[in-house]
């Protein structure tokens, strides 16, 4: 397949998801890709274009409520004060589904995901194309997410139909993801909205082990938490796993990724300083982009300092973490 056309069209690409075709757009987190969730078929290409394993269910996004109750099988008083407080933005709500999600959408589960973006342009996309859209980030599975049109034409513009142009990210990590069929939700995901701005508002959430030491059970819960995701291709480690004077020795390339600079920056071929004001929001915004910079550094390895583990710096850390080769 061609490369597909990035467009600002936003009603070609309504129609192209109408038509069953694959799209990707623009939200205030990272981009998505795209189908009709309601047609399997295109579904089923949402996989293939990725190489997702099917038992990773995806996120079905919505502009207009009233699509909820087709949806999900009920919304309980809980969710609906969440949906107040946090939509439309990055809040991802598991719900009980109803027979109309088809099973490939949800790997099968009983629950499905149901996201009301906030970027102005992926709104009017989902309000022309009137119908649920499944949209995973539109990255080849395990891979960085992208922020840009561009990340994704250069990794899947072979491999869809269409690519609306949103511009950059302004958030730039994905959505939180909030398991509503238990009390208290339990966190699945860390993301745009934190787990401080959530318990605000209704209380104490529960949470998942970090990543790489969920349990059998939890895993069942979140199929999409691997270990090993939001990767770049160049080995990364966190800065506590290494010893830097050795690897400084070693005569390898480094690169170093942090939140407002490091002291050893003499040791880095390409230093990645996220935010030099520390603002946690500036860092999210830049951080997928950051990592692809350092992965086409040619580079031998790449160092990571982790963030405080308050707001977004949850969500940062915990793609951090799964950026980690093993
Ligand atoms: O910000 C976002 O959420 C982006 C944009 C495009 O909206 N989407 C995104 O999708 O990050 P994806 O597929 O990369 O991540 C979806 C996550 C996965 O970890 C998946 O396992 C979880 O949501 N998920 C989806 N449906 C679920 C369900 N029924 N139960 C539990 N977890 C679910
Ligand atoms: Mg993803």
């Amino acid at each position: 397949m061609p490369a597909c056309p990035i467009t600002t069209d936003v009603n070609l690409a309504a129609a192209t998801l109408r038509d069953g075709g694959l799209v990707a757009f623009g939200t205030e987190t990272v981009y998505g890709l795209g189908a009709n969730a309601l047609d399997t078929k295109a579904v089923a290409r949402i996989f293939e274009a990725k190489n997702r394993p099917h038992f990773d269910p995806l996120i079905v996004h919505i502009a207009d409520a009233k699509w909820l109750s087709k949806l999900a099988a009920e919304v309980s008083p809980l969710a609906e004060q969440l949906m107040e407080a946090f939509w439309p933005g990055p809040l991802t709500l598991v719900l009980p589904k109803t027979d109309l999600v088809p099973d490939l959408v949800t790997s099968g589960l009983p629950s499905v995901a149901v996201r009301m973006p906030s970027h102005p342009q992926a709104r009017e996309l989902l309000l022309k194309v009137d119908l649920p859209i499944a949209a995973p980030s539109a990255n080849p599975f395990g891979q960085l997410s992208p922020t840009t049109a561009r990340h994704v034409a250069a990794t899947l513009g072979e491999r869809i139909d269409l690519i609306l142009d949103g511009g950059p990210c302004l958030v730039g990590v994905e959505s939180t993801v909030l398991l509503m069929t238990e009390s208290p939700p339990r966190l699945l995901r860390h993301g745009g909205v934190t787990q401080e701005q959530l318990e605000k508002v209704i209380g104490p959430v529960g949470t998942v082990s970090p990543t790489g030491d969920a349990t059998d059970s939890e895993a069942a819960l979140s199929p999409g938490m691997l270990a090993q995701h939001y990767a770049p291709r160049t080995p990364l480690s966190l800065i506590d796993d290494v010893n830097l004077e050795e690897l400084s020795r070693s005569g390898k390339r480094l690169g170093a990724i942090s939140l407002s600079g490091v002291d050893a920056g003499s040791a880095f071929a390409h230093e990645e300083i996220l935010a030099p004001n520390g603002d946690l929001t500036t860092a999210a915004a830049e951080f997928f982009a950051a990592l692809r910079r350092l992965d086409a550094g040619d580079l031998d390895q790449i160092v990571a300092w982790p963030f405080s583990e308050v707001g977004l710096g949850r969500a940062l850390n915990d793609r951090l973490r799964r950026a980690c080769h093993s």
